[in-house]
């Protein structure tokens, strides 16, 4: 699967073109993106809620009412998630916004990731795994903090007040971070162009955002190794691994550049 068709091919040079010529390209980045990096998505061939249900595993319900479920899951997925690094698709992302082409990174994703490859602006729209807060009387714990908790205690509580303590990512019916979702909206509204890499597009809100794009005239790159529901809406849409296609668009962008710049010295 990981030969590229020559349609996927001229679908990356289309791509490359379309983002070196934006004024306010953006990112929209999901689970799909981290799998490369051994990190398990949640809807594809072996995600997460293909074993865990995130009903009983991944609700604010189901956590207050038994942190255990949540905890055990985190139990199964912290070493992989806390030792991951990044894969050439988070590098790729990070040069585009290097090179002035992405203006931001909103992402659905809680492992930091891009922030380990390099990438600054960020906008984490479901929070993130290095942050986890007392429920009674809001004292802050860190990662390593949690894992040595983890050890010891089934509930995570805190030292000070004895309440649960919760990650700072967003569960099922919680909202999102205000500063995160109105930022995206405005993001997404003003993009002319969105990639979209290793998402679903099957959760709400996020999975509007690239409607804001398209209502303002802009168009939409999605590179994902399953169909999304705007697939047909989108300029261009490549089905393959992000840890592939990301570095290939990078390097055209590159390409087309030296060629330019050798056109202009003429
Ligand atoms: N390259 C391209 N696509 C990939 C790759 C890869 N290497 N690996 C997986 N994918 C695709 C999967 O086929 C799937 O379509 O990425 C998509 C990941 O979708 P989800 O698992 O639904 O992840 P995401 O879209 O980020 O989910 C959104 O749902 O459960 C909540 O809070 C959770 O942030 C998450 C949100």
């Amino acid at each position: 699967m990981d030969s590229l068709e020559q349609i996927e091919r001229e679908s990356i040079t289309k791509a490359a073109e379309l983002l070196l010529n934006s004024k306010n390209a953006v990112v929209l980045t999901g689970a799909g993106i981290s799998t490369e990096s051994g990190i398990p998505d949640f809807r594809g061939e072996s995600g997460i809620w293909m074993k865990y249900k995130p009903k009983i595993y991944g609700s604010i319900q189901s956590f207050l009412k038994d942190p255990s479920k949540f905890w055990k899951m985190a139990e199964d997925i912290a070493p992989t998630l806390f030792s991951a690094e990044p894969n050439p698709g988070h590098y790729a992302i990070a040069a585009l916004e290097k090179m002035n082409i992405l203006k931001a990174i909103i992402t659905q994703n809680i492992d930091e990731l891009h922030q380990k490859a390099g990438s600054i602006i960020i906008y984490e729209v479901h929070g993130n795994i290095n942050r986890f807060t007392c429920l009674g009387c809001r004292a802050s714990y860190n990662k390593e903090q949690i894992v040595r908790k983890i050890k010891k205690e089934k509930n995570p509580a805190c030292d000070y007040c004895a309440a649960p303590l919760k990650p700072s990512v967003v569960l099922f019916g919680e909202n999102l971070p205000n500063f995160e979702k109105y930022m995206s909206i405005d993001l997404a509204k003003k993009a002319d162009i969105m990639l979209i890499a290793g998402s679903s597009l099957t959760v709400a809100p996020v999975c509007d955002l690239p409607l804001y794009t398209l209502s303002e005239g802009g168009k939409l790159i999605i590179v994902n190794d399953q169909p999304t529901y705007l697939d047909d809406r989108a300029e261009i849409v490549i089905n393959h691994k992000t840890g592939i296609i990301l570095p290939l668009i990078v390097k055209e962008i590159k390409k087309i550049k030296v060629e330019h710049e050798s056109e202009t010295d003429i």
